[in-house]
């Protein structure tokens, strides 16, 4: 489906029914990488899995930043008809999340951050991305995807996962050179989200892979640690995309943690 907002459009599934849970992708990827949750999950939730701006079917529209990108999801949502929804982002998604929980606290009803970090970006990564984004503007994007592969995929995956290292490749091969640069520099150019963490109020649960070089289990702790209704669970054998490499122990703890905020709710004060 297509949301309408701002001169552009903005895709998205809509799937299932229940409380609406909306998932927001990493970089390079799309809302398909969202695919092994929302056929598990749509049983029981309504599953919005969103495609950023210059990625999927979001077309590559400026301008690029994390308030922009959150903006957009509040798009979808209002077309969707949905006030509030729990919001799961995995890296580039969960600082998405953190832009949403800023602007539009109000439509967020439970977070699970993924493989993400709160930090802003250290020298070393700034560099990092400045030479991505030259990569993108000369080669393109199959030697952005050939870059990013071996640091999103933990080792056990790449060992013994090819039809994932496989997925994963023509993903990020599809994303297009203006999206990716605009990512790239909306991700160099976010706040520290650390100085928010204390006032995010509604239930939150971190997830990380503990073979994620990129966001690792010590910033995961570091940052729920911060978060006053919040809690850590740690999937083994998975590298930086612990929904695509461990599914079936990612869905687990999700459906988990939904389950108890309905719970939450539904008791009597
Ligand atoms: C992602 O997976 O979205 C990126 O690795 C995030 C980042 O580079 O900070």
């Amino acid at each position: 489906m297509i949301a309408r907002v701002d001169g552009t459009g903005i895709g998205y599934d809509d799937i299932g029914r229940g409380h609406a849970v909306v998932f927001l992708h990493a970089f390079p990827l799309d809302r398909t990488m969202w695919a092994p949750q929302t056929s598990a999950l749509a049983g029981r939730y309504r599953c919005l899995a969103i495609d950023a701006r210059g990625f999927g079917e979001s077309p590559a529209t400026p301008p690029f930043d994390m308030d922009r990108y959150a903006d957009d999801v509040v798009a979808v949502l209002d077309a969707a008809g949905v006030e509030r929804a729990s919001v799961v982002g995995l890296s580039m998604g969960g600082y998405i999340a953190f832009a949403l929980w800023r602007r539009h606290p109000q439509r967020v009803r439970g977070l699970v951050l993924a493989d993400t970090r709160a930090t802003a970006d250290a020298p070393d990564t700034r560099a990092r991305r400045e030479e991505l984004i030259d990569l993108a503007r000369t080669a393109g994007p199959n030697a952005v995807a050939e870059r990013q592969l071996v640091g999103v995929l933990g080792k056990t995956t790449r060992e013994r996962r090819p039809d994932i290292v496989a997925t994963v490749r023509a993903m990020m091969t599809r994303a297009g050179v203006d999206g990716s640069v605009g990512a790239l520099q909306a991700m160099l150019a976010r706040p520290d989200s650390t100085p928010i963490l204390p006032t995010i109020s509604v239930p939150t649960l971190v997830i990380v892979g503990d073979e994620d070089p990129i966001t690792p289990p010590k910033e995961a702790r570091a940052m729920s640690n911060g978060i006053r209704e919040s809690r850590v669970e740690i999937l083994s054998g998975a590298g930086h995309l612990s929904n695509l490499e461990r599914p079936a122990a990612f869905n687990a703890v999700l459906g988990e943690f939904l389950h108890a905020l309905d719970g939450a709710e539904a008791r009597p004060v």
